[in-house]
């Protein structure tokens, strides 16, 4: 069924200028193969939530906020793989909610949902996530998960997870870009910052002007530990193992960083971790 698009006043009109899929010839976001854990992790802790919770609530949601086109192509292998969204689409969700910037992303991804059968139950947003959010109808007594993957930290500033929260009970998934977004530029983000900076932004205070600077990985935990205490006071009171997912060089890119309001939703993160990351353990699925 043809998936609706809702255009937003800050949607992004202009031409795709990066790589399209030789399978459909649709837009494809660049990727590198790391690209793997993390839709692996996503999708083995949306299975277990969609049906987990299936008896205990109706109304099951699946919000994705930065959903991309799709479809990734990676580049040191020259293969195509399904975007987040796709991966996820087969799933015991009652409803599905993207929200994409970028036109032609939106627009690929909605023709390539269109097959499914649960794009009956499927919508999209085109515009910033932050304008999204508060336009969105998610039904009362619902449970959601949602997935917040930008491609830096001053995408998703915290003011996101609160206007998020209030909208819908939810777990979370996010995507820390630690790497770019903090350890190289420690250098940047000085005590004389405004409020502006994208750290502050981020954290939703500038508490880490207090924390030691000389050395990027304290910084960084530093940064991670304030962030979690934001998230406690929001309710997600259970925040899992965060993964740091790294470059073939070995290089940190990004973590992803779950937390919850429930000790179930910890306990459903745990058994992901070993399913995906140690999938030799048994772990009666
Ligand atoms: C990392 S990609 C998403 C990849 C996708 N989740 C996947 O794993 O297949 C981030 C996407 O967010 C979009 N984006 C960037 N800023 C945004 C914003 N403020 N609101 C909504 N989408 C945004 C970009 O156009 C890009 O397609």
């Amino acid at each position: 069924m043809k998936v609706p698009i809702t255009y937003l006043t800050s949607a992004n009109r202009s031409l795709w200028t990066e790589s399209v899929a030789k399978s459909d010839g649709l837009p494809a976001r660049p990727s590198g193969p790391w690209i793997d854990t993390k839709h692996k992790l996503l999708t083995y802790y949306a299975h277990l939530f969609a049906t987990g919770m299936k008896n205990s609530w109706k109304s099951r949601v699946y919000l994705e906020l930065f959903s991309g086109p799709g479809k990734c192509f990676i580049r040191d292998t020259g293969t195509e793989d399904l975007g987040s969204p796709l991966k996820v689409i087969d799933h015991e969700f009652t409803k599905f909610i993207f929200t994409e910037m970028n036109g032609p992303a939106a627009e690929a991804l909605a023709q390539r949902l269109e097959p499914y059968s649960n794009s009956a139950q499927t919508e999209i947003w085109c515009g910033d996530c932050a304008e999204a959010i508060q336009r969105i109808h998610i039904p009362d007594r619902s449970l959601t998960l949602a997935f917040i993957d930008p491609t830096g930290i001053g995408h998703a500033p915290f003011s996101l997870i609160e206007a998020l929260r209030k909208k819908t009970r939810c777990d979370l998934l996010i995507n820390v870009q630690h790497g770019m977004g903090i350890k190289m530029n420690v250098h940047q983000y000085t005590p004389d910052s405004d409020e502006e900076c994208a750290l502050t932004q981020f954290l939703g205070h500038d508490g880490w002007k207090k924390l030691p600077r000389h050395n990027a990985k304290e910084f960084f935990v530093g940064v991670l530990d304030l962030y979690k205490q934001q998230l406690d006071k929001l309710g997600f009171s259970f925040t899992g193992r965060e993964v740091l997912i790294s470059n073939q060089q070995g290089s940190g890119l990004y973590l992803l960083l779950f937390a919850s309001g429930h000790p179930r939703g910890k306990e459903f993160w745990e058994k992901s971790l070993k399913g995906v990351l140690h999938p030799e353990l048994d772990l009666g699925m």
